[in-house]
């Protein structure tokens, strides 16, 4: 091993080049006995302990050991003979590269609330359970680029300005430069967009599916993975109005075939994170189990994190129409009992959270993607159904999650989904870009939405979607 550079602590921990001379560099969890120093570089959640020769050690500079501490440590890699670690460093020369005065740094080594961590997420990144958080955030992202790019699907990059609503559920953030406090106004007294930054009135965008299936219909197979937005007021533990989405869009596939490739790169995924992240994952396992403690008996997970991923991997999803959940859910005890908190009572209904975790957790217990749900209660680009009534939808549910992926075929049929547009109050004018793929070769297509942090909760089994974006935006919430 090369003395000049760092080595990373994750390469030390598993190496046995025993005798020789390493340097470490990275923070300070703790400082025992003014003796062993546990050394955290974020390379792996495990930190590795330095040993310090206290008696031949400056008093001053053993006093700037501290929690938080950025240290450099040179010294030699010995065989550990305390529990728990195999290796260990002997210090020859420490150096303090910044120090970090213990009565004002907020990370003690104690447990700390996640509640207290989101507070201070600047910082929480130098815990053990949000090293492991992000990790598995990074993992995921990159197989979802790998499974993508494996198939053949080209990466687009849609706008994060524009001027479409795509969900058609005018829940956007306007983009504009106009002086908010003066606006320019047309002879009506509405404010004169033509006069703003773009000429006319713009939003962040809330999903990059109408640009997708643009480009679906020349390179067949894409994907986009990016930033969308939603001024929803929803103060939940699964939204926020700022989360990133994965959007693939297919030329020629059907419903069937877009389940097909849904279930296929979540499973591929999930896969990839318990491989590449089996000590992060192991880690957030056992925080879930002692979260778990606190609860009562029948509150608490039948089966662990790892338990629950493989399940998830080994059992085929349940597929059934919307128009089946509605009877079973018609029928379940909790709607007889009045223990939902919105009763259903007729087809037609939408279904809440409740409703979803009662048949992906109670009923049939596994992944469940729901089919062909009413047009009333989904977006106008959802290919219509003979009956008259009900849209190609579907929204894949997970347990503990709730909805997890929405997606659907798409109306190819010009004259339908100008009706369908003219019935939804869609403006049809601003959209003939969109509907220009309609007009020159339209085809049968499809694709499907997975919201990212749903995922990260998932693999990760944190319960609160705050706890797995770096710096949540949602409702009251846009520090840092
Ligand atoms: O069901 P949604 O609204 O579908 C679309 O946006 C389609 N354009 C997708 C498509 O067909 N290309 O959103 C898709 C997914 C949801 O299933 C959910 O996982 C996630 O995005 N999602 C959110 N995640 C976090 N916070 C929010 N406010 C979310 N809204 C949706
Ligand atoms: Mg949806």
């Amino acid at each position: 091993m090369e003395t000049s550079r760092r080595t990373k602590v994750k390469e030390l921990l598993d190496s046995t080049a025993f005798g020789s001379t390493v340097i470490v560099k990275g923070w300070v969890r703790t400082f025992r006995n003014n003796q062993f120093i546990a050394i955290n570089d974020g390379s792996t959640i495990n930190n590795i302990q330095a040993v310090v020769d206290f008696e031949n050690t400056d008093e001053t500079l053993l006093k700037r050991i501290t929690t938080g501490a950025a240290i450099s440590v040179t010294g030699e890699l010995i065989e550990s003979l305390g529990k728990g670690q195999k290796v260990e460093i002997k210090v020859k020369s420490l150096e303090i590269l910044g120090d970090s005065d213990p009565e004002k740094f907020p990370l003690q080594p104690k447990k700390h609330s996640l509640e207290f961590l989101r507070e201070i997420a600047h910082l929480r990144f130098r815990t053990n359970t949000f090293n492991a958080v992000f990790k598995v955030r990074h993992a995921l992202a990159f197989a979802i680029h790998q499974f993508f790019n494996e198939r053949g699907f080209v990466y687009m990059h849609t706008p994060i300005i524009t001027a479409s609503d795509a969900e058609g559920a005018g829940e956007m953030f306007r983009v504009t430069t106009l002086d908010f406090d003066n606006p320019p106004r047309t002879e009506e007294g509405k404010v004169d967009y033509k006069q703003d930054f773009f000429g006319k009135s713009t939003n962040l965008t809330v999903s990059g599916q109408l640009e997708g299936e643009l480009a679906a219909m020349a390179f067949g197979d894409i994907y986009t993975f990016g930033p969308t937005f939603r001024a929803e007021n929803s103060n939940t533990t699964r939204h926020l109005a700022e989360f990133w989405m994965i959007e693939p869009e297919m030329a020629f596939y059907d419903l069937n075939d877009n389940m097909q490739l849904a279930e296929d790169l979540l499973k591929y995924v999930i896969k990839h994170a318990m491989s590449t992240c089996a000590d992060e994952i192991e880690f957030l396992k056992n925080r879930l189990l002692e979260e778990e403690k606190q609860k009562p008996q029948d509150e608490r997970s039948e089966l662990d994190l790892v338990s629950k991923l493989n399940f998830c991997l080994e059992n085929n999803f349940e597929r059934l129409t919307y128009t089946e959940a509605i009877e079973i859910l018609k029928n379940s005890t909790p709607n007889k009992k009045k223990k939902f908190k919105y009763l259903i009572e007729s087809w037609g209904a939408d279904l809440q959270s409740e409703h979803e975790r009662f048949l992906v957790e109670k009923h049939f217990k596994k992944p469940v993607i729901l089919t062909d749900y009413p047009k009333d209660i989904k977006a106008f680009y959802m290919r219509q159904n003979d009956d008259g009534k009900t849209v190609r939808a579907m929204d894949i549910l997970f347990p503990g999650i709730g909805e997890i992926v929405g997606g659907s075929q798409r109306e190819e049929r010009l004259e339908l989904l100008e009706k369908r547009m003219q019935e939804m109050h869609i403006p049809a004018e601003e959209l003939y870009w969109y509907l220009d793929t309609r007009r020159f070769g339209s085809a049968p297509h499809a694709g499907f939405g997975l919201g990212f942090e749903r995922l990260v909760l998932f693999v990760t089994g944190m319960t609160n979607i705050r706890d797995v974006i770096a710096f949540p935006r949602a409702p009251k919430t846009a520090e840092f």
